[in-house]
């Protein structure tokens, strides 16, 4: 049984089946709409329910909040139509509409950055042209493990696929990833997914922050940025709680040596010794800098704490919500979730 849909600003009518979400639908028949982790845990696919009725599935109450509740969105990830209606897709003019593609694909590389994070290089073997925007990511699975989603750390325009993946104690994917995975062995790829992509039309200063392996989609994007020949200042904060947990340094010394406009700037998170209490966090470090924040564009990813954390202070000290784009790497489980329930 299906459900139609009117989409504002969309020609068609989309017909809904039941047992799929709207956004699921959306995509299927080529409609752009921002997304991300498709699990109810990141927000990036709200949309407004202007009429009709869906049933939500269990989702973070950070992802989808009693305000945006009442102001009538929804997680259209978690939203199985109940009746037909019309949706509105929020900041329809920021979305990228790239084809969903599935690659088979083998390891070309695997190489230790850290102890904690492996560059995992694939090669695709078969799933022909692929387009992706900087930033993005995708769902990866190696033989044998559960899908994960993982963010590239290339260029669009480069053939081979790069990610870095940090190990996780007790993890499924990472853990394969980082100490049983060899050359040669093979993984499926579906996407592209998220709405932390480069704004090329952006002309005002760039503030990049990642903690751990947010550096991937960081890269990809200063990378295309710097490619493009993008002029304004390009400034990647790479947030760690030690100096043994950066990497790449030497890679973006030379791109600050080559580049003017862009300047790298490790923050070791240093503890107060007697109280452990951290003394110095990202966020204090970018407000330091003294930025006109009504021009600026964010991007940031890595640990959904520091991704959120930053988010709230830069906010508060003025930068608009739609001039911050990130990609928290949420853990579904550890996310207070709010059971499904009729909307
Ligand atoms: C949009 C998005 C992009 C991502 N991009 C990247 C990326 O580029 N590189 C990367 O390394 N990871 C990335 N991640 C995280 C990645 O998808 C997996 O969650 C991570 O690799 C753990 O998967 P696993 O199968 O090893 O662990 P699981 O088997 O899923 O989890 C095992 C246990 O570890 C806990 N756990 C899982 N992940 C974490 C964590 N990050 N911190 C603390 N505890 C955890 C779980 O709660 C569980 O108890 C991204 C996540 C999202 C949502
Ligand atoms: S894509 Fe729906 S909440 Fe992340």
């Amino acid at each position: 049984m299906t459900h139609r849909f009117t989409i504002t600003d969309w020609p068609e009518f989309v017909d809904v089946y039941s047992n799929e979400t709207i956004l699921d639908a959306l995509l299927r028949v080529g409609v752009p709409i921002s997304h991300g982790c498709r699990s109810g845990t990141c927000g990036a696919c709200k949309a407004r329910l202007v009429s009709g009725n869906v049933e939500l599935g269990s989702h973070s109450i950070y992802a989808l909040t009693e305000r945006d509740h009442t102001d009538g969105l929804v997680l259209t990830c978690r939203a199985f139509p109940v009746s037909g209606g019309t949706i509105t897709r929020l900041g329809s003019g920021e979305v990228v509409g790239h084809p969903l593609f599935r690659l088979e694909c083998e390891v070309g590389e695997i190489t230790a950055l850290t102890d904690e994070i492996h560059r995992i290089r694939l090669r695709v073997v078969t799933g022909g042209r692929f387009a992706f925007s900087a930033g993005q990511f995708v769902s990866v699975t190696f033989a044998g493990q559960p899908p994960r989603d993982y963010s590239m750390a290339n260029r669009p325009s480069d053939p081979v696929l790069e990610f870095h993946i940090r190990r996780v104690n007790g993890g499924a994917s990472s853990v394969h990833a980082t100490t049983e995975l060899s050359v040669g062995d093979s993984a499926r790829v579906d996407g592209p997914y998220g709405a932390c992509w480069l704004r090329e039309s952006h002309t005002g200063a760039i503030i990049a922050v990642a903690g751990g392996s947010g550096l991937a989609p960081m890269k990809s994007i200063i990378e295309t940025a710097l490619a493009k020949g993008m002029r304004q200042l390009i400034k990647l904060y790479v947030a760690a709680p030690s100096e043994c947990d950066l990497y790449m340094e030497d890679h973006f010394r030379e791109l600050e040596r080559r580049f003017e406009n862009f300047t790298f700037l490790p923050v070791l998170q240093s503890s107060d010794r007697i109280t452990k209490r951290r003394v110095c966090t990202v966020h204090d470090v970018v407000l330091a800098d003294g930025y006109d924040f009504t021009e600026v564009k964010v991007y940031a990813a890595g640990p959904p704490e520091l991704v959120d954390g930053l988010t709230r202070t830069l906010i508060a000290h003025g930068v608009r919500p739609t001039d911050i784009h990130t990609e928290p790497f949420h853990v579904a489980a550890a996310e207070p979730m709010l059971e499904e329930g009729t909307d």
